[in-house]
């Protein structure tokens, strides 16, 4: 199975995609939302200047996170089969990533643009709760993507928050923050010739059919299915 990059507009699914591949594949999951939100919820200074950023619908620097990226693809994620879910978000950040991939010899990669329309992503995004201690996303507008018990984390049995970023007026900028920043790099990776387009506008189980026909080379799936 190849290492999966994805590259989407917000609250496309890229999380929920990504919890269904650890959860039945040998996947390592690295979200730099998530990461960046455990920053904030630090309280560290740096978490301040973080959520200053996010709560505007702004991206932190290229210089940060491509700091903090490259020690977890070194120290934590080298030899293992990873998702890579909200980078890159800008060309410096691609660029970068090709370069650091390059030196680790890491070349079994795809690169997954998730396509979803505005009002869908807006939707996605005003409904969406999250579990605040495994990060994984619920839906109130969706049956699929809602909890067992209402409001509870089927995971963790902990309640389920909004995320402060998921108001409609913080949304439209982080759409724009993506039409300006990230979607010129679905060209870039175009024209390398690896980039796969996925429909996310339906159900789950249709959104995770096509993403195991983009990630699987030779059957090898069938070897690493965590089941077997
Ligand atoms: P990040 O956390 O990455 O936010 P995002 O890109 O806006 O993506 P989301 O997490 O909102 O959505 P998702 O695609 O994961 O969707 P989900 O699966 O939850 O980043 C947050 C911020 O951090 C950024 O704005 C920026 O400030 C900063 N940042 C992060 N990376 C950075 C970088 N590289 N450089 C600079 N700054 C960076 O699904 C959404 C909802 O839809 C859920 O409720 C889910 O249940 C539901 N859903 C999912 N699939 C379906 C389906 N098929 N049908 C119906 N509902 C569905
Ligand atoms: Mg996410």
């Amino acid at each position: 199975m190849k290492n999966v990059i994805f590259i989407a507009p917000p609250a496309a699914g890229k999380g929920t995609i990504s919890d269904y591949l650890v959860k039945n594949f040998d996947y390592v999951h690295l979200s730099t939302g998530d990461m960046l939100r455990n920053e904030v919820a630090s309280g560290s200074l740096l978490g301040k200047e973080i959520d200053a950023l996010i709560s505007k619908g702004a991206l932190v620097s290229d210089e940060l996170i491509i700091k903090l990226v490259e020690s977890k693809l070194k120290n934590e994620l080298f030899g293992k089969l990873f998702i890579l879910d909200g980078f890159p978000r800008t060309l410096p950040q691609a660029e970068k990533l090709d370069e650091m991939l390059i030196s680790m010899g890491v070349t079994n990669n795809v690169v997954i643009y998730l396509d979803v329309t505005l009002e869908e992503a807006t939707k996605r995004a005003v409904g969406r709760i999250v579990c605040p201690k495994c990060s994984r996303s619920y839906n109130v507008y969706y049956k699929e993507a809602s909890p067992l018990v209402e409001g509870i984390c089927d995971d963790c049995g902990v309640a389920l928050e909004k995320r402060s970023d998921d108001t409609e007026e913080t949304f439209k900028k982080r759409y724009q923050t993506y039409l300006d920043s990230t979607s010129p790099i679905i060209n870039y990776y175009k024209q390398k010739g690896i980039l796969e387009s996925i429909n996310v506008m339906r159900t789950q189980n249709e959104v995770a059919k096509d993403i195991l026909s983009v990630i699987n080379d030779e059957n090898v799936s069938v070897k690493r299915r965590k089941s077997d």
